[in-house]
């Protein structure tokens, strides 16, 4: 099948091309305890306060305590371009944490070592300049099958989310997307969405990238590492993809880029207001 597929091309990239607009909330944010970025850092992500959103934000509002939006989603949901879009519009940082995984595997692959010493990999994820990450050179598909052995090391994670835990930190804000955003390395960010489609979806979606940029695909071969990659993200013991109890849930499914930006913007702006 990774014969057939070739490289990874990312469905992220794919402009206007979904459909009409479905959506709805997990749950209701403003009932959701709440704690700021900053004291989710302190307490390692463990801790809540029971504040709620609106007296977290406004105790954000002027404060050195600044936005972090954590969006989490399936591979191929399109939440890379949500995350990239949302972090333009309002000026902040963005962190694509797959490209942090990825960037450890590329790196134990070009220094020769394996795949399965724990103890290696930690060490190589520790080194990950989050600044250097490349994100052409990282797409490629083999280093996406090398990642997700090493993603289910525990010390390995441990390693990635203190870095992301760091990055989430930059003022003005961060917008970091990935599988346990929401869940794990910031469970406390003011905004979580969850960005899903169904298997065949994202199916085609990444079928008509490949085709549209000239290469061949097989759709079946796609579904089936569609199908995959869910089950080993969402199957592994340490921090399966899940969304968060407090996240929107973004169904892009009918959905088309620009609306499932306008609904995800509508969220941000929200909780922005809120400090106001
Ligand atoms: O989203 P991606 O294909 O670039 O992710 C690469 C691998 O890293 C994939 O196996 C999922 C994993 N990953 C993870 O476990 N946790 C994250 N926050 C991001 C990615």
């Amino acid at each position: 099948m990774e014969g057939i597929i070739g490289i990874e091309i990312d469905i992220e990239t794919i402009d206007g091309k979904w459909k009409v607009s479905q959506n709805r909330p997990l749950a209701d944010r403003q009932a959701s305890p709440k704690a700021s970025g900053r004291s989710i850092l302190r307490n390692g992500g463990s801790g809540r306060t029971g504040a709620s959103l609106q007296q977290i934000t406004k105790d954000r509002a002027g404060t050195e305590e600044d936005m972090i939006i954590a969006i989490d989603g399936p591979a191929a949901a399109g939440k890379g371009t949500l995350a990239r879009r949302i972090a333009e519009t309002y000026g902040f940082h963005h962190l694509d944490t797959g490209l942090t995984y990825r960037a450890t595997a590329k790196a134990l692959l070009d220094a020769g070592l394996p795949l399965d010493d724990e103890t290696i990999a930690e060490g190589m994820a520790r080194k990950v300049d989050l600044a250097g990450l490349d994100r052409t050179i990282l797409s490629r598909h083999e280093i996406g099958e090398a990642a997700s052995k090493i993603a289910v090391m525990p010390a390995v994670r441990r390693a990635l989310v203190e870095a992301q835990r760091r990055f989430a930190e930059k003022k003005p804000g961060a917008v970091l997307d990935g599988r346990d955003i929401g869940t794990v390395v910031c469970p406390d960010a003011p905004v979580k969405l969850y960005v899903t489609a169904s298997a065949e979806v994202r199916a085609q979606r990444r079928y008509e990238e490949i085709v549209d940029a000239g290469g061949s695909a097989d759709y079946d071969a796609i579904f089936e590492d569609v199908k995959r990659r869910d089950e080993r993200d969402m199957g592994r013991t340490d921090s399966p993809l899940k969304p968060a109890e407090d996240a929107y849930l973004l169904d892009t499914s009918e959905m088309s880029i620009e609306a499932a930006f306008q609904k995800a913007k509508s969220i941000v702006d929200a909780a922005l207001s809120r400090n106001a």
